[in-house]
């Protein structure tokens, strides 16, 4: 696959300009970046595997998804099939491929799929949604289609501009699901099989439910009820008090601890120093840090200062199911 030219980044419409402050500290302040749309930027000069790098260990959070960008058309001058399969295989020589196409701010970009799609098969490429190495990406911004390809090692999502789209089925529990699932999925993340896992900040269940999907026994904290669903699980305890006083009084020790309480960034970090003690060294950690206040950044790097006392952070991202926070997924060091 061919280097170089320009990198199109997504992010939420509300942190793109936190997004390029970070790209500016990690990059320079004379980097080039230009909006193209209200979730969608453009950097030049800097190789796409850099940038998934710093995104990666989350030394930039609120980048969500990355594509190379390989050609724009006019969506009143869009070309032929075969103009367009002749564009894109100059820039892969895989047989199949993950071709996802998506509109700025809005939904998906069937017509477009169907366009680059049409173009690949015509070729004897095959095309599947997700899952290849290589991704073909169509995004309409403002009256454009812009055509990215990228690795999938290097797109920070397996989803279309990183908008993961998950079913809103009856069992849920609670819209903050959506962000626990989506950061296992999105950060491969392997939970213990059988492990013990303590949820702070549980109620109404919602996290609760998703970790005994991933086969946890659940101490669930949270003065809140439980969703009734929730009680005949004998794999599910109940702590209905505070996290501070939950450790106060308990001396188990666990393989994992999520926490999605609603609280600033650095007291529920700091939260989080107070778990370690009862996390096994090793041991998984997953915290939203929440907004709160003018500067969500500034205040989820201080959040992740302090949990880097007694945590290795692996990853921190503005997924598509946060607000007005990022999730930090981390290993205790201890
Ligand atoms: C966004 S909700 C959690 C939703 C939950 N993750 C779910 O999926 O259903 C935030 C919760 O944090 C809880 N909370 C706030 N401060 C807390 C504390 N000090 N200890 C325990 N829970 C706390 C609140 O009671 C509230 O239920």
């Amino acid at each position: 696959m061919s280097g170089g030219r320009s990198v199109l980044f997504s992010a939420a419409a509300d942190s793109y300009e936190l997004a390029v402050r970070e790209l500016r500290g990690e990059f320079g302040r004379d980097v080039r970046i230009k909006r193209v749309g209200a979730e969608l930027g453009r950097v030049d000069g800097v190789p796409v595997g850099e940038l998934a790098a710093a995104c990666d260990v989350g030394r930039i959070m609120f980048v969500r998804h990355l594509t190379r960008e390989v050609a724009g058309y006019p969506l009143d001058e869009l070309p032929t099939e075969s103009e367009l399969a002749t564009t894109l295989l100059e820039e892969f020589s895989a047989r199949t491929v993950a071709v996802q196409t998506w509109i700025d701010g809005a939904g998906t970009g069937g017509s477009y799929r169907r366009l680059i799609a049409g173009a690949l098969e015509s070729r004897g490429v095959a095309v599947e949604r997700s899952g290849q190495d290589v991704v073909v990406s169509g995004a309409v911004a403002g009256k454009q289609l812009l055509i990215g390809v990228n690795r999938l090692a290097d797109s920070l999502s397996d989803w279309p501009g990183g908008q993961m789209r998950l079913a809103r089925g009856e069992e849920r529990v609670s819209r903050s699901e959506f962000k626990l699932e989506e950061a296992i999925a999105t950060f491969g993340l392997d939970l213990p099989n059988g492990g013990n896992a303590l949820d702070l900040g549980a109620s109404p269940g919602g996290w609760t439910r998703i970790l005994r999907l991933h086969g946890q026994e659940v101490w669930s904290v949270d003065p809140g009820a439980l969703d009734p669903r929730l009680r005949g699980d004998r794999r599910i305890h109940h702590e209905a008090t505070t996290a501070g006083r939950f450790f106060a009084a308990n001396r188990v020790t666990f393989d994992v601890v999520v926490n999605d309480m609603r609280m600033d960034q650095v007291t529920s970090a700091r939260m989080m120093l107070d778990a370690a003690a009862h996390l096994h060294r090793g041991g998984l950690a997953i915290v939203t840090l929440k907004g709160g206040g003018k500067n969500p950044l500034d205040g989820a790097r201080r959040g992740l200062q302090v949990l880097n006392d007694q945590y290795d952070v692996l990853h921190a991202r503005q997924l598509h199911h946060n607000r007005n926070e990022i999730t930090a997924i981390a290993r205790s060091s201890h």
